[in-house]
C-alpha cells in the first residue's frame, strides 16, 4: 500500500507543519477551505488523510463518498464528524485529548469569576470614565467562595474544574451523564473521593449556583439546557458553557437572561458559531468569549503536535496515537 497524501485545512502552529513536512506528501491550505473545496479534495482521490478543524464538517453523505483512510481532528471534541458513519466506512478518526484539559478548566473558572464579579462590565466602566473613585456600592457582584458548583458531565475537564473550585472553597456537585445518569466508582473519582457529590440531573439543575457544562455534543445533549431547565435553575444562578454551543438553547437563554430567570451566563461556545442568538450581545449579564478554551501558545502547539502525529500515522497505515474510532 502506498502512503497517502495529507490535506491540512487550516494553518496550525509548530511543530505541526515541521512534522508534516518531514513526512512530505502534504497539501497546506493557506486559507481555511470551504465546504465545496473540502468535498472535492476528499472525494476525488487526491488526498487520503485530512488534518481537520471543528469548522470542517464531515456528515454521513460526505463520508460515504470520501476516499479517505482517516481524519485527524485538531480538537479533543469531534462532533463535526459523524463518527458512526466514519466507522462504517472504515475511516479512522483521531483527536487531541488530555493536552487542553487544564486550559479549558482555567477558562471555566475565568468565566465563573468574570460573570460573578462582573469583570467585563467593570472594565467598561473604567474605560468609559465611569470610575470616579471608590464607592461602597460600585459594581457589586456575587460570591464564588462558599457557593455550589454543579458540573454537568464528569470527564477530564469537569474533574480539573472541580479541583480548581475546591480550591476556591466551593461545594462541588456533579451529574456524570445528563440528562440521565451512570454509576461512578471510587477509582474513577480518584483524588476527588469524598470531596465532590454525585447527584441526578434535576438536583444538579436545582441546587447549583454555577451550572457548568462539560458534556460532548450528542443527540442526548443537544439543547440539554432548554427553557424548562433554565426555569428550574435558581434565579440567582449563573450558567457556564465551555463545552459545545448547541448543548444550550441559545434563544431560550437570551429570554431567561432578559427576564431574570437566571442571573448571568459565561459562554465560550455558541449554538451557531460564529453567529450569536439575537440579543445575546446586548445583555450586560453575559461574558462572551470566542471559543478560546484551548487557546494558549503551549496548548495549541501540543494540539498541533498530536494532530500531526495522528495524521502521519494514518497516512502511513499505522495506528495513530490518539484514535476515536
Ligand atoms: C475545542 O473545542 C476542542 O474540542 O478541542
Ligand atoms: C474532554 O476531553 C473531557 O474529557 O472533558
Amino acid at each position: 500500500m502506498t502512503d497517502h497524501r495529507i490535506l491540512v485545512t487550516s494553518l496550525i502552529p509548530e511543530p505541526g507543519p515541521s512534522i508534516l513536512r518531514e513526512y512530505g506528501d502534504v497539501t497546506f491550505c493557506d486559507e481555511p477551505i470551504d465546504a465545496d473545496a473540502l468535498r472535492t479534495a476528499v472525494t476525488d482521490g487526491s488526498h487520503g488523510v485530512v488534518l481537520a478543524q471543528l469548522s470542517d464538517r464531515f456528515d454521513a453523505d460526505l463520508l460515504s463518498r470520501a476516499t479517505l483512510a482517516g481524519i485527524s481532528n485538531y480538537a479533543v471534541g469531534f462532533d463535526n464528524i459523524d463518527v458512526d458513519a466514519a466507522q462504517r466506512h472504515g475511516i479512522i478518526v483521531g483527536n487531541t485529548p488530555g493536552v487542553l484539559t487544564d486550559s479549558t478548566a482555567d477558562i471555566t473558572v475565568l468565566l465563573m469569576l468574570a460573570t460573578a464579579r462582573r469583570a467585563v462590565e467593570a472594565d467598561r466602566v473604567v474605560r468609559t470614565g465611569g470610575f470616579q473613585g471608590w464607592q461602597p456600592n460600585l459594581m457589586l457582584g456575587t460570591d464564588v467562595s462558599g457557593r455550589t458548583l454543579g458540573l454537568a458531565g464528569f470527564g477530564r475537564i469537569a474533574k480539573a474544574t472541580a479541583r480548581r473550585a475546591l480550591g476556591f472553597g466551593m461545594t462541588v456537585l456533579f451529574c456524570p451523564r445528563p440528562p440521565s445518569d451512570r454509576d461512578v466508582a471510587d477509582h474513577e473519582l480518584g483524588d476527588l473521593v469524598g470531596r465532590v457529590t454525585h447527584v441526578d440531573w434535576p438536583t444538579l439543575v436545582r441546587e447549583s449556583d454555577f451550572l457548568s457544562l462539560h458534556v460532548p455534543l450528542t443527540d442526548d445533549t443537544r439543547h440539554l439546557v432548554d427553557a424548562d431547565v433554565l426555569a428550574a435553575m435558581r434565579d440567582d444562578a449563573i450558567l457556564i458553557n465551555t463545552a459545545r454551543g448547541p448543548v444550550v438553547d441559545e434563544t431560550a437563554l437570551v429570554e431567561a437572561l432578559r427576564g431574570g430567570v437566571i442571573a448571568a451566563a459565561g459562554l465560550d461556545v455558541f449554538e451557531r458559531e460564529p453567529e450569536l442568538a439575537p440579543g445575546l450581545a446586548d445583555l450586560p449579564n453575559t461574558v462572551l468569549l470566542p471559543h478560546v478554551g484551548s487557546a494558549t501558545v503551549s496548548v495549541r502547539s501540543e494540539m498541533a503536535r498530536l494532530s500531526a502525529l495522528n495524521a502521519v500515522a494514518i497516512a502511513r497505515g499505522e495506528e495513530p496515537p490518539h484514535r476515536v474510532v
